[in-house]
C-alpha cells in the first residue's frame, strides 16, 4: 500500500515507475560490482578483452614457430632476455645454458644460464606452515636470519633484496617462499627478503610499501637489484633470472589469471625488478595510490620518462601461478586514471623524496618484517 501512495504521490504511470525500479537496481548493481567485487568484475572485463589478444597472440605465435623453424636450431637453445630496445617484439635469441659439468671458481663471477636452472617449476599451491618451510631450508639450505643467503662456490653476479608487500595473506607468504628461495639459489643471487606489513585502517598501499621497503633494506647492505614481488605470484620457471639489467625487467609476463597472455602492452605488475640506480632515478614509485591498481602503470610512466625501455622474458618464462584470493577485502583505487594524467608532473614531487615513516622491525628466519602504518600526510604533495 505504501508502493501505490509513493506512486500516487509522484503522480508517475505505472510504466515509468516499473522502468525507474529497473534501472535503479541495475545501477546499484553496477556500483555493487565496482566498489564490493571489483576483482569479479576486472575479471569479466579482462575475459571480453582477452578473446580479441587470443586471436592476436595466435597469429603471432604461427609467426613465431615460422621464424624457429627458419632459424636453424635456434630451437634447442631456448630464449632470454632482448636487449631492451625492442622490448615487445618477440625475436628469438640464441643462448646457451652451461654443461652439468661446468666447474665454478670462487673468484669469478656467477654466469647467469647455469646448469642448475633447468626450467619448468612444479608449483605445489598447498598451503603449508612457516615452520615447515624454515626446517626444510634454515638447515639444509644455509638460510642466513632474516633471508640472507650468498653463493660460496663463484661472486655473485647481483646483490638482490626481494621486497614483498603484504597485508592478511599469512597463509601465501609460505607458499612463495618453497618456490622462490631454491629458485634464487639455482640462480646463485646474493639475496634477503623483505616483507613490508601495512596496519592502520587506510586502504592498501602497495606502492608505498616499496618505497619503505627500498629505503629500510638499503640501511642493510648496498644492494644492486631490488625485486619487487607480489605475495601471490608463484614464478613457474626458474630461467626467469632474478638479476637486473641495463633496462628495468618485468619478469611476471605471462599469469595463468590472464590465461598466460600480457594483459596490455604496458602491463608492469606482479613481480618487477629494478637497479638501484634505475629505481633512483624514477623517483621510486608513486606514494598516492590508495587501494588497488594503477601504481604499477605510473610506475611503467616513469620508466619511460626516464628514457628507459621495460624488457620481458621470453616464451615460457616469465609464466606465473597466481593463489586465487579476488582481492579479497580490498577496494579498488578509483581515482587512478586522474593521477596517471598527471604523471609526469608528479614524478618529482611524489616517491621517494617526499615519504616519511616509522617502521616496526622485527627480525624472522626467513624474512626482515618491516610493519608500518601508512597514512596520506607521511607523503604530502606539492602542487603541480
Ligand atoms: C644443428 O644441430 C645438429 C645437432 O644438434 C647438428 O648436427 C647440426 O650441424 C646443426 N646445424 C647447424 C647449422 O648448426
Ligand atoms: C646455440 O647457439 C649457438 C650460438 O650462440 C650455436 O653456436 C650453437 O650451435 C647452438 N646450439 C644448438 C644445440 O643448437
Ligand atoms: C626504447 O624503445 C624505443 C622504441 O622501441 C627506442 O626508440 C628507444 O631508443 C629505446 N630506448 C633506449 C634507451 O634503448
Ligand atoms: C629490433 O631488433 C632487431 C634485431 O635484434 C633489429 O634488427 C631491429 O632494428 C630492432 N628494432 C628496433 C625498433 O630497435
Ligand atoms: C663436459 O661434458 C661435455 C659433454 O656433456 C663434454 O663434451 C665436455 O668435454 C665436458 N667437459 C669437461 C671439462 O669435463
Ligand atoms: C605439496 O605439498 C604438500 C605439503 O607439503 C605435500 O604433502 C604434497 O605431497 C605436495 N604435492 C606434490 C604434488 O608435490
Ligand atoms: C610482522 O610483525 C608484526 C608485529 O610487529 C606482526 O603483527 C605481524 O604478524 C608480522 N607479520 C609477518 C608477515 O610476519
Amino acid at each position: 500500500a505504501k508502493m501505490v501512495n509513493l506512486r500516487r504521490l509522484l503522480r508517475v504511470s505505472n510504466r515509468s515507475f516499473l522502468a525507474f525500479i529497473f534501472f535503479f537496481s541495475l545501477s546499484t548493481s553496477c556500483l555493487y560490482f565496482i566498489y564490493v567485487a571489483p576483482g569479479i568484475a576486472n575479471t569479466y572485463f579482462f575475459m571480453v578483452q582477452a578473446q580479441g589478444m587470443m586471436l592476436r597472440d595466435n597469429v603471432r605465435t604461427i609467426g613465431h614457430m615460422i621464424r624457429l623453424y627458419t632459424i636453424k636450431n635456434s630451437t634447442l637453445n631456448g630464449t632470454d632476455y632482448p636487449d631492451g630496445s625492442n622490448s615487445s617484439e618477440y625475436i628469438a635469441q640464441p643462448t646457451t645454458y652451461l654443461p652439468e659439468n661446468f666447474t665454478y671458481a670462487q673468484n669469478l663471477p656467477c654466469p647467469e644460464k647455469l646448469p642448475s636452472m633447468k626450467g619448468r617449476i612444479d608449483v605445489n599451491m598447498t598451503e603449508i606452515t612457516m615452520e615447515e618451510i624454515h626446517q626444510r631450508f634454515c638447515k639444509s639450505l644455509d638460510i642466513q636470519i632474516a633471508g640472507h643467503w650468498k653463493p660460496k662456490d663463484c661472486k655473485p653476479h647481483w646483490k638482490v633484496a626481494v621486497l614483498i608487500p603484504f597485508r592478511n595473506r599469512h597463509e601465501h607468504l609460505p607458499i612463495l617462499f618453497r618456490h622462490l628461495i631454491p629458485m634464487l639459489q639455482r640462480q646463485r643471487l646474493q639475496f634477503a627478503i623483505y616483507v613490508i606489513e601495512q596496519t592502520g585502517a587506510q586502504p592498501f598501499n602497495r606502492a608505498m610499501l616499496f618505497n619503505v621497503g627500498f629505503k629500510e633494506a638499503m640501511k642493510d647492505l648496498d644492494w644492486d637489484c631490488l625485486i619487487f614481488h607480489d605475495v601471490d605470484h608463484i614464478p613457474e620457471n626458474d630461467r626467469n633470472y632474478y638479476g637486473c639489467g641495463q633496462m628495468p625487467r618485468h619478469f611476471a609476463a605471462k599469469l595463468d589469471k590472464y590465461m598466460y597472455i600480457l594483459p596490455y602492452s604496458e602491463f608492469f605488475g606482479g613481480v618487477s625488478g629494478l637497479t638501484v640506480e634505475q629505481f633512483q632515478k624514477i623517483n621510486g614509485f608513486p606514494n598516492a595510490f590508495w587501494g588497488w591498481g594503477g601504481e604499477d602503470d605510473d610506475l611503467w610512466n616513469r620508466v619511460h620518462y626516464a628514457g628507459l625501455n621495460v624488457t620481458r622474458p621470453e616464451g615460457d618464462l616469465g609464466k606465473y601461478k597466481s593463489i586465487p584470493h579476488h582481492h579479497r577485502g580490498e577496494v579498488q583505487f578509483l581515482g587512478r586514471y586522474k593521477l596517471l594524467r598527471y604523471s609526469k608532473e608528479r614524478q618529482h614531487l611524489d616517491g621517494l623524496n617526499n615519504l616519511n615513516y616509522t617502521p616496526e622491525i622485527t627480525l624472522s628466519s626467513l624474512y626482515k618484517n618491516i610493519t608500518v602504518n601508512l597514512t596520506p600526510e607521511l607523503a604530502p604533495v606539492g602542487d603541480y
